[in-house]
């Protein structure tokens, strides 16, 4: 199936490593021009040097998506490197969990920080050019945990917001051409996962939950978002796709 990606224009942040840099590559390799952002420069340096390296065109421009100014000088600089930017993927986020009678306000502000002021503020910059250019698509990353994890109150509540902020944006955005969608991935192999202390305890417990009986690649989310940004996608907006192995409790 062609995606009709090519020669688009694909920004994705949180991409120094993890889903984020799997997805750019997955878009560079449908031969969008991407933009590979992350707070940490150097990983969004090295992430998009390897798709250069690979033939890919790509560059980084790093961004907390939690400042204002720095969401704004994103997609500005974004433009003035490829001209527009017709994909949004609001990947950064991360978790702060704890249970939230100890929770400190700190965890539950950056972890609602992250997600839902920095999908605000990109989707908000980004959407003046997507509307002059009546073209555009934002994927939203969301979480299987908006069912409720324990321990997860604060990423719960955010990952469920978005998908609200997803409904709405989508109402207000479809005349315009622009589709918004979110997914929602189970547990996924990242590094970030990988390198939490309790690694092999949780890849266990998740195994033995999943009715499908494995856990998903950053490709399994990857693949999906690809199509959500793709003209194959033109007639689904609002919407959130679960890429979970159909496991949906906690
Ligand atoms: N891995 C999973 O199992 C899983 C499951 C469900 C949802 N998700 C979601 O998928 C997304 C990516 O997860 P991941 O596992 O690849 O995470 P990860 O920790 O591997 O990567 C997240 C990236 O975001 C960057 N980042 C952190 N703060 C930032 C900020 N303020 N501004 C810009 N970038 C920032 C980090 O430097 C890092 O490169 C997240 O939104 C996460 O909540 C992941």
């Amino acid at each position: 199936m062609d995606l009709g990606l090519d020669g688009k224009v694909a920004l994705v942040t949180g991409s120094g490593r993890g889903i984020g840099a799997d997805t750019a590559r997955a878009f560079a390799q449908e031969g969008c021009r991407v933009v590979v952002s992350d707070i940490d420069p150097d990983t969004a340096a090295a992430t998009a040097g390897r798709l250069v390296a690979d033939g890919h065109e790509a560059v980084a421009i790093p961004c907390d998506v939690t400042d204002e100014a720095s969401a704004a000088h994103l997609i500005e600089a974004a433009e003035s490197a490829f001209g527009a930017v017709d994909i949004l993927v609001n990947n950064a986020g991360y978790l702060k969990d704890g249970y939230l009678a100890k929770m400190p306000l700190a965890a539950w502000e950056s972890v609602i920080d992250i997600i839902l002021k920095g999908t605000f503020l990109c989707s908000r910059a980004v959407l003046p050019g997507m509307m002059a250019r009546k073209n555009g698509r934002i994927v939203n990353i969301s979480s299987r945990s908006i069912f409720g994890n324990p321990g997860q109150a604060n990423y719960s509540a955010a990952k469920a917001g978005l998908i609200g902020f997803t409904r709405a944006l989508s109402q207000e955005a479809g005349r315009f051409g622009i589709t918004v969608n979110a997914v929602a991935p189970g547990f996924i192999m990242t590094e970030g996962i990988q390198s939490l202390p309790h690694f092999e305890r949780l890849r266990e417990a998740a195994i033995a939950k999943n009715p499908v009986g494995f856990l998903g690649e950053p490709r399994d989310v990857s693949d999906t978002v690809l199509f959500l940004a793709s003209e194959r996608a033109r007639y689904i907006s609002g919407t959130t796709v679960f890429v979970t192995g159909g496991r949906y409790s906690s």
